[in-house]
């Protein structure tokens, strides 16, 4: 088998020959698989992202840390102005019932779907499955995936309710890559969907790039074939083009898009409240976030920047710049809006980024120590020493094309805790599980259930157990029905239904007659 001349003037016109250096020692099969990498590859656009940050990589491989170049972004960027910026810490009781009230409409009327960010390798967690599928040992041993989707079910029927409509849909879009799609999609189907209905579970899958070494050339992963990596989670508009999910949006009249990642165990998918902030502020492109913990803490900031608004990661300013505060003594950070991946988008907006804008979404670089065949031919598996570039998108590049954005404040306790590591103090199973379970034990504090005066110590530490089914509640609502009851640890709340039925006994059946839904509910002493 001979490599077909124009193949070889592709890769020499691409100064990328050295693809080929093995090619004798390679047996047919070897051969084709190679031919057929290189046939997938666009050599155009590795050069042009290669190009683009060729400088960046350069300035930070002689030495120079980003605190010794000039501080531009320091000097001028400013925080996000009032008027397009809510806190459901600041606002009114009725203007959260508002926005809940619209966001609902919205979702009555199948105008909503979420977009779940799922192509990520989740390589501090460390797990050879995709994330959605971990279990962090909940009573139920719900998966990320499963409490998703419970949501999902949960917020059509408060929006049935709500509006008398039967047939409120929320469409799930999923975002999948090499690594995750088969495993993804073979998951929700030996699921049954978790109660879904299959065509409302979309999967599409992003698209990747190879990884390069320092000085642009293409890593080999064996002689025969090439390194690839997904095109990082901005790699999201490119692949809403190609695979057609715009036109399946518009076919389903959907005309808001609520964006968010995998990993986060509280997140409140369509949120109506967000949905009907951002409608009210007519915004095209939005973002929720939390106040950052310490200044310092590791997560980029969502701030203005000249005309324009973007994340700012807290690796790219000073730490006094972190440091700022607000000069009405009110001790609160200026740049104080931390991003947790959730945005909201029209379906509009997301039509124009993606036809006139995804090209000049920037690739970031990520240095890498990837498993590749090295200088001198041999397959290093686990190198020792960075070798190499992943090239990826950012999710929130497509911030400064927004017209009209707008940023909402929400509780880190409620809306925000994410599975990253696999050990350590932060962002664990161990703490995703604790999170939504200190949740669970608020819910039931603020349905005025009595608990015992200590239990979140009993949930911290000696390891009791309370949890509620996102079929039950979405947000704390649902739960009237244990006003005045005495309760202990461990509680489990969950709902019978006809697709699914809970995987724990449940000793009691409460039936209630004000228009909630069976439940059923163990716990270790109900007391009436
Ligand atoms: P992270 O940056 O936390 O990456 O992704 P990750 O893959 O989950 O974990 P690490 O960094 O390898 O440990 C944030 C969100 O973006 C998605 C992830 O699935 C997660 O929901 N993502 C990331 C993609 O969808 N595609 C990508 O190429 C990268």
């Amino acid at each position: 088998m001979e490599i077909d001349s124009a193949v070889r003037q592709r890769l020499t016109n691409a100064n990328q020959i050295h693809l080929l250096a093995y090619w004798s020692e390679l047996n047919d099969e070897q051969r084709q698989i190679l031919l057929r990498d290189i046939n997938e590859v666009d050599f155009e656009r590795v050069n042009q992202a290669y190009d683009a940050i060729k400088q960046e990589l350069l300035t930070e491989t002689n030495g120079q840390t980003k605190t010794e170049t000039p501080q531009v972004i320091d000097d001028i960027m400013e925080p996000i102005p009032d008027h397009m910026a809510g806190s459901i810490n600041e606002a009114s009781k009725e203007q959260l019932d508002t926005y809940r009230q619209q966001g609902l409409k919205a979702v009555s009327e199948s105008n909503v779907c979420v977009l779940l960010l799922a192509g990520g390798q989740g390589t501090r967690l460390g797990v050879d499955y995709p994330k959605g599928m971990f279990d962090v040992d909940l009573p139920s041993k719900k998966s990320l995936y499963q409490i998703q989707a419970e949501r999902i079910r949960r917020l059509e029927q408060l929006a049935n309710e709500q509006y008398n409509t039967h047939n409120a849909t929320i469409t799930w879009f999923i975002l999948t890559s090499e690594h995750t799609q088969e495993q993804t999609e073979k998951y929700f189907r030996s699921h049954n969907c978790f109660g879904l209905k299959r065509e409302n579970i979309i999967f599409f899958e992003q698209h990747t790039l190879p990884a390069l070494d320092l000085q642009g050339k293409i890593l080999l992963e064996e002689k025969y074939k090439l390194t690839k990596a997904a095109d990082g989670n901005g790699g999201l508009y490119r692949a809403l083009k190609t695979r057609g999910v715009l036109d399946e949006m518009k076919k389903r009249h959907i005309k808001y898009v609520h964006v968010y990642g995998v990993d986060n165990i509280l997140v409140r998918l369509a949120d109506p409240i967000f949905i009907g902030f951002c409608l009210e502020k007519n915004a095209d492109c939005a973002a929720k976030v939390v106040k950052k913990t310490i200044p310092t803490e590791a997560v980029g900031v969502i701030c203005k920047v000249g005309e324009r608004f973007q994340v700012v990661e807290y690796s790219e300013i000073l730490e006094q710049t972190a440091h700022r505060k607000k000069p009405d003594n009110s001790d609160e950070l200026v740049f104080n809006a931390g991003n947790i991946c959730n945005h909201f988008f029209t379906v509009d907006f997301l039509q124009d980024v993606c036809q006139k804008h995804e090209n000049e979404l920037r690739y970031h670089i990520a240095k890498k120590k990837i498993p590749a065949i090295d200088n001198n031919g041999v397959h290093v598996s686990k190198p020792t020493q960075i070798n190499g570039i992943k090239l990826e998108k950012f999710v929130f590049d497509v911030f400064p094309f927004s017209k009209t954005f707008a940023v909402w404040e929400v509780c880190r306790e409620d809306e925000f805790s994410p599975l990253k590591n696999s050990s350590g103090a932060k962002d664990t199973a161990i703490t995703c599980r604790r999170d939504l379970m200190l949740q669970h034990v608020r819910w039931l504090q603020q349905s005025g259930a009595h608990l015992p005066s200590d239990i979140e110590k009993h949930i911290e530490t000696v390891g009791k157990t309370c949890e509620i089914s996102p079929l039950v509640s979405y947000a704390g609502e649902n739960l009237e029905y244990l006003k005045g009851q005495k309760l202990e640890l461990p509680i489990s709340i969950d709902k019978k239904n006809d697709k699914q039925e809970p995987d724990i006994d449940l000793p009691k059946k409460i039936t209630l007659t004000n228009g909630i839904k069976p439940i059923s509910i163990q716990t270790n002493g109900i007391h009436h």
